[in-house]
């Protein structure tokens, strides 16, 4: 048996430590292993790879991925699913790992659906994946969130600030409500719901009266504020991706949100966009052993024959789950949890 891996789409850390899994399980069922080489583009070209144990070794705690990454889609490209069938084929693939979000695994799922043999291993620090409860890279993206409140917490209190922290976060708010929540964080704007500014100033005079002279504010990068009307034109300027997404860290809600704020309370404000330190560094213990455990599974998905199926945790345990359920819809953060954090407003 030889089989192939992918990661695709943003980068996370744990990526390594999923690619490590899926090589060490394919070696010790007496298999061989294929890196392909920047997600969806390393298949249209037939550009990989062949893993030992030795190049999997010693990369278990570092950050991005080995194998290179890439927001290619092949749908979006003249004979794009043909050419990648083909080129699963001339790498000689009986099997291929997809790791990836919902846009690597909705290519994953159309190849399926042509025949290929895949399963799928979900990643995003968004950790929006539908039927798992967890990502690979949510994790160490809120870790370094709630890092980042702590250091910003002293320098708001010195000099008695407000600073809006922008997060990653396109259409679900988990990394703003869970990092806002572990962070201390006295008012968090998500995608899920919509918020006016106004009400964040009506929240921050209210702290004032009350004798606390700064605050924290969390912001994700896609929350819906009612006073922000976005020019669609500087949104679309750094083009879209192959799956149609703007840019969002062009948006600058962040910036824009502290801008109002200072004029409308005469607070002093300072904003802060986190960007892509979000996606770097060590994975954390729970991303490491996570990654390591889907890995695994998803192997022993393809030594069970349960392609078009993808490796989830749900509650203690990983699951298989159809790959189609896990891109049919995207999972946002539950109306409990933001109600929860609004309890430390
Ligand atoms: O992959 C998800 C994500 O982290 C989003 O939250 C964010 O909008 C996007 O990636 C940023 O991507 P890029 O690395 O292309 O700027």
């Amino acid at each position: 048996m030889r089989i192939g891996v992918l990661t695709g789409g943003g980068d996370v850390p744990g990526l390594n430590a999923a690619i490590r899994a899926v090589a060490r399980r394919s070696f010790s069922l007496g298999w061989d292993v294929v890196g392909v080489k920047n997600g969806w583009a390393g298949v249209l070209d037939a550009s990989c790879v062949e893993l030992t144990p030795a190049k999997v070794s010693g990369i278990l705690h570092v950050g991005g991925t080995m194998l290179g990454s890439t927001r290619t889609n092949p749908s979006k490209i003249e004979n794009g699913v043909e050419r990648a069938l083909d080129g699963i084929e001339t790498m000689g693939l009986d099997a291929l790992v997809a790791i990836g979000g919902d846009d690597t695994l909705s290519v994953a799922l159309k190849l399926h659906d042509e025949g290929a043999r895949i399963v799928g291993v979900p990643k995003t620090m968004d950790n929006d994946v539908a039927e798992t409860d967890y990502c690979i890279g949510f994790d160490t993206a809120t870790t370094t969130v709630t890092d980042a409140l702590d250091k910003l917490h002293t320098t708001a209190s010195a000099h008695h600030r407000v600073i809006v922290v922008e997060v990653m976060g396109r259409d679900a708010g988990w990394v703003a409500v869970v990092g806002g929540l572990a962070g201390g964080a006295d008012y968090i704007l998500t995608p899920e719901e919509t918020r006016s500014i106004s009400d964040v100033c009506k929240h921050l005079e209210r702290r004032r009266a009350m004798g606390k002279s700064f605050s924290i504010i969390v912001v994700a990068e896609g929350a819906k504020v009612e006073e922000v009307v976005d020019d669609d034109s500087a949104l679309t300027e750094g083009g879209l991706d192959e799956f149609g997404h703007v840019r969002l860290d062009l948006r600058g809600i962040g910036a824009t949100i502290a801008t109002r704020i200072e004029a409308q309370t005469g607070f002093e404000t300072r904003s802060v966009n986190l960007g892509h330190v979000q996606r770097g560094g060590s994975p954390t213990v729970f991303d490491r052993v996570l990654a390591t455990r889907l890995g695994v599974f998803a192997v022993d998905l393809i030594r069970d024959g349960k392609f078009g199926m993808m490796a989830a945790q749900h509650g203690d345990r990983i699951v298989p789950v159809p790959l189609r359920d896990a891109i049919a819809y995207n999972r946002t953060a539950p109306a409990e949890l933001l109600e929860l954090a609004k309890l430390f407003y």
